[in-house]
């Protein structure tokens, strides 16, 4: 039986997506989980605190039996290919893998590769696709009652090397979303053909905010910048993209402030903003387990 799977937003049907953004909601107002009897594994090959932990609880609570691999203390130190690692683990009795990997497009190639009954979830790839932040960041809005349709969204930051922002672009499309606008220095827009075309590009993050209703800061992927990318001095990145209270007043009153985490305060914004009473920076880790755990019952049932 060919396994189910989510490498990116347009894999799935509306219908599906849909439905994994209502259920998630539902379960975080109580509703009784689908309990689970299969054998996942979460195989991780970069440092992850909210992703790793939250599909382990979603796991766990749906009764799912759950193997953690931690890639850098795996087979693959030996040289074994993720190809073959995953395969090991599907011969072992593992239904389906989430995994998170630094190589861009990675969960593609091997969805080409791997047998046909290995379920797999892109938990993030290197540049590529974050399928699943996308879903958690929608249901944390729509658990809000933000009205996506008529909603301007701005998300700010580091869009070039940003899954989570080509994944929230992508699924905010596809649910039909008002308005999407880009703010971000011009060294880190994102290439052309990245999946951002024909979205408004703004040159200061004070002109996005205005009338925005939501705004989603993506951390300083400092980690994937190159030489290319010039020196960021991150004390003037804060002046010129951090979120400020004052930044903030020139949005909507009630506009939502988003971060996937993990964030940097000082930095893409301030403590005063991300502890303040429009961030969802919480709730969308509290949301993360209830949207991966409508995951695995759309995967599995
Ligand atoms: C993000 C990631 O790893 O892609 N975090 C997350 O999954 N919550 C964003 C980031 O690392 O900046």
């Amino acid at each position: 039986m060919k396994a189910m799977r989510l490498i990116d937003i347009d894999g799935p049907s509306l219908d599906v997506i849909e439905t994994i953004v209502e259920r998630a909601v539902a379960l975080s107002k109580g509703s009784e989980p689908l309990a689970q009897t299969h054998t996942i594994a979460n195989v991780f090959f970069e440092p992850s605190t909210r992703t790793r932990v939250s599909f382990e609880m979603a796991a766990t609570r749906l009764g799912l039996r759950v193997i953690n691999l931690d890639g850098e203390r795996s087979s693959m130190t030996k040289g074994e290919s993720v190809l073959d690692t995953l395969a090991t683990l599907h011969a072992m009795g593992v239904e389906l893998a989430v995994l998170r990997h630094g190589h861009t497009g990675i969960c593609h190639e091997l969805s080409e590769q791997l047998p046909p009954s290995l379920g797999l979830i892109n938990a993030g790839d290197g540049c590529g696709h974050h399928p699943t932040q996308a879903l958690l960041d929608a249901a944390t809005l729509t658990a809000k009652g933000v009205r996506l349709s008529e909603a301007k969204v701005v998300i700010c930051g580091d869009l070039r090397h940003s899954r989570v922002a080509r994944s929230n672009v992508a699924l905010l499309k596809r649910l039909g979303v008002g308005e999407i606008g880009l703010a971000g220095p011009e060294a880190l827009m994102p290439a052309p053909g990245s999946g951002f075309d024909g979205l408004r590009h703004y040159d200061n993050l004070d002109a996005a905010l205005i009338d925005a209703d939501v705004v989603m800061m993506l951390r300083v992927q400092k980690e994937r910048m190159d030489e290319s990318d010039g020196g960021l001095d991150l004390a003037d990145y804060h002046l010129h993209w951090g979120l400020t209270t004052e930044r903030l007043a020139k949005a909507k009153p009630e506009c939502w402030v988003m971060h996937p985490g993990p964030m940097n305060r000082g930095v893409e914004l301030s403590a005063q903003v991300a502890d303040g009473p429009q961030s969802l920076i919480l709730d969308q880790v509290r949301m993360s387990v209830f949207t991966r755990m409508a995951i695995f019952e759309a995967l599995l049932s």
